[in-house]
């Protein structure tokens, strides 16, 4: 997969991307990502990238034309990769990131991920140039750098051989909408408290129906919604 993200802030994204299970999977060419600065886009002698709306009101409104070459350059230099190129802004007003969501775009070969800012971004934008909007859920940040950041790494972590063990994806919360099982490690008893006697009874048959027990008991506990939804 080839990640391009368009931001005002490219500095914010190397402590992130460059850790960690990301490095990794950049390493092993699993993705490519690529940060790029929507002032260098922008044919203004002081590259401004906003302007006063039109109609009055307070802030500022992001520029079409510096999004519009970005992502036109984007898309005329990864021509080999089309139509599986899917342009995507970030906003609270976009579709709500869910895990079910995530799979489908980590379907994609190529993901351009546009950074808005809240105060306002021109609507030709959303309306011809952007093909799906995502929220990371309902509260209101400074930027769609940080949800750029989570969209990422939620994606690459789906992406074939980028987690060692494949069971790790089998068995995590949201795979048949419950939440995951509770998990021991060494002591078996720590400060007086034990781990289960059935994780320790070495029979593969009983620890899998516990662990199916406890799911569904958490989920009725802390995410009753999840169990509404069904598969
Ligand atoms: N920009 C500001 N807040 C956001 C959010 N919750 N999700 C996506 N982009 C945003």
């Amino acid at each position: 997969m080839r990640i391009d993200i368009i931001t005002i802030f490219p500095k914010m994204f190397a402590p992130v991307l460059n850790e960690s299970i990301i490095k990794r999977a950049q390493g092993k060419r699993k993705v490519q990502i690529y940060i790029h600065n929507l002032r260098d886009y922008s044919t203004d002698k002081h590259k401004k990238i906003d302007d006063r709306p039109f109609g009055g009101g307070a802030g500022m409104v992001m520029r079409p034309e510096p999004i519009f070459s970005a992502v036109e350059t984007l898309k005329s230099k990864t021509k080999d990769l089309i139509p599986k190129t899917k342009v995507i802004l970030l906003t609270p007003q976009g579709k709500t990131l869910t895990q079910r969501l995530a799979k489908k775009l980590s379907k994609y070969k190529h993901l351009i991920l546009i950074c808005g800012h809240y105060e306002g971004i021109d609507e030709r934008v959303r309306r011809y140039l952007v093909d799906e909007e995502v929220s990371i859920g309902d509260y209101v940040l400074t930027g769609g750098e940080l949800p750029a950041m989570v969209l990422a790494d939620c994606l690459i972590r789906l992406l074939p051989g980028v987690l060692g063990d494949k069971n790790s994806l089998n068995f995590e919360s949201f795979e048949g909408n419950l939440l995951e099982y509770p998990q021991y490690t060494r002591p078996a008893e720590f400060k007086g408290l034990p781990v289960p006697k059935e994780l320790l009874s070495g029979n593969h048959k009983k620890i899998e129906i516990w662990r199916k027990k406890e799911a569904l008991k958490r989920t009725k506990q802390k995410r009753p919604d999840l169990l509404k939804k069904g598969c």
